[in-house]
């Protein structure tokens, strides 16, 4: 299940989202926000990172103006590895190399067309699940193993 977020200034992005994933059958849980009433995009991050923390949900999509706010706020949290991506050979190595949980976008950035190809590519690319990989996606949050 795909846990979704954003804020005033990714909703547009996200009603594209939000039809791709409706039409490809796609589950997700919308945390919102759900009009471009100005709200505070950390507030999104942390619903789709409980979301993910709990188990309820596997991955997340979050979306802000730059997509930078909600990246930062969302990799405050253990376990969580957000990822901002503005083209799909990003959104394939994050998945492949770091196993990113959370794809984060820039409305005000990135179009609707390269968006929704964006997070296609995001869910349709597994961990590579290469030992170097894993060992380095540990290391981001158990610093102390690297002696
Ligand atoms: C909201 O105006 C804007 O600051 C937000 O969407 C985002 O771009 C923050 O990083």
């Amino acid at each position: 299940m795909l846990a979704l977020g954003c804020d005033q200034g990714g909703y547009s992005l996200m009603q594209e989202v939000i039809k791709y994933l409706d039409e490809k059958g796609i589950e997700y849980k919308n945390c919102g926000t759900f009009s471009e009433d100005p709200v505070d995009y950390p507030v999104y991050a942390r619903k789709v990172v409980k979301e993910i923390q709990s188990g309820a949900c596997d991955k997340g999509i979050l979306i802000c103006g730059t997509g930078i706010g909600i990246s930062i706020a969302a990799n405050r949290y253990k376990g969580i590895r957000a990822a901002l991506c503005g083209d799909c050979f990003s959104a394939e190595a994050t998945r492949l190399h770091n196993d990113a949980n959370i794809l984060a976008m820039g409305a005000r950035v990135t179009g609707p067309g390269l968006g929704v190809k964006i997070v296609e590519t995001f869910l349709n690319t597994p961990f590579s699940g290469a030992e170097r990989h894993a060992r380095r996606v540990r290391l981001i949050d158990e610093p102390g193993e690297d002696e």
